[in-house]
């Protein structure tokens, strides 16, 4: 297993790509902290995680809740017995169909604070605790509209996430932490209106389908075992049509 003895946390967890990313975690032999901001969202990803003989740490943790961080990291820190691997997947958006143009002020703030400030506050507190370690990997997920120009406040915010995610793993790799994200294209799931029965047909992209969650989590995988001990500050674009 890739993962023995690890203990991890992902946020947005409840759904999609962060709960295939624990289920995967947990597979590979990591403890899982999971977060939503309803704990009874958590349940049936806490549920599977044990039953994969992996011990699940479901938490209530709205992720706007700045002020709280280094709280609820101690309290993942304390009940996981350490804190190995975090993985900032919660994250909001809207169909660029669905926008008005130009955006609100209120959806702007909603779409940053979650996909931006958020990220950014919780990786500069596991930055700390991981550099008093000396170790840990940070993993956010951002998405191939990170790459591209950007019209829109989701695109804006992602792109905001993988310059972040290269600035901070160039200062934190001396430090022994590991930072990268992925940068997924279309991922079935409730955020792109996919639901299970739903064609994953997407003549677009590259594989001519959505990517599956699952798929998101072999990479999430990659990206926090030691077969990616070089990897640093990337930003890892899969079934895109960027390219
Ligand atoms: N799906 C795609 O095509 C795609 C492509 C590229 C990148 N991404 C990125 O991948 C990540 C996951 O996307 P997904 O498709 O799996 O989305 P999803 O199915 O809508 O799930 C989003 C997750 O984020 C959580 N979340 C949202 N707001 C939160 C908040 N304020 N505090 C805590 N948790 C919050 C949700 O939990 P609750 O609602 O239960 O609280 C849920 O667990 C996002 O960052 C997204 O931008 C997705």
């Amino acid at each position: 297993m890739h993962l023995d003895g690890k203990k991890a946390l992902v946020t947005g967890a409840s759904r999609g790509i962060g709960r295939a990313i624990a289920l995967a975690f947990a597979d590979e032999g990591a403890d899982v902290a999971i977060t939503a901001r309803k704990v009874e969202s958590l349940g049936e990803t806490a549920d599977e995680i044990k039953a994969k003989g992996r011990k699940a740490y479901p938490i209530a943790w709205d992720v706007l809740d700045i002020p709280k961080v280094d709280e609820r990291l101690a309290e993942v820190k304390e009940n996981l017995g350490g804190l190995d691997i975090v993985v900032n997947n919660a994250g909001v958006n809207k169909l660029p169909k669905d926008h008005p143009n130009p955006t609100p002020e209120a959806e702007w703030d909603y779409v940053m604070d979650i996909n931006l400030k958020a990220v950014y506050f919780i990786c500069k507190g596991v930055a700390k605790l991981m550099e008093e370690q000396k170790s840990g990997v940070i993993i956010n997920i951002a998405s191939d509209a990170g790459l591209r120009n950007a019209p829109h406040p989701y695109g804006i915010s992602k792109w905001g996430v993988v310059g972040f995610t290269e600035g901070l793993a160039k200062q934190m790799a001396p430090h022994g932490v590991r930072v990268n994200a992925i940068a997924p294209g279309p991922v079935a799931t409730d955020m792109m209106g996919w639901h299970p029965g739903k064609p994953l047909d997407a003549p677009n992209l590259p594989l001519k389908r959505y990517s599956l969650p699952e798929e998101i989590a072999g990479v999430a995988v990659f990206l926090a075992s030691e077969n990616s001990t070089a990897v640093v500050g990337d930003a890892i674009l899969i079934n895109s049509n960027n390219t």
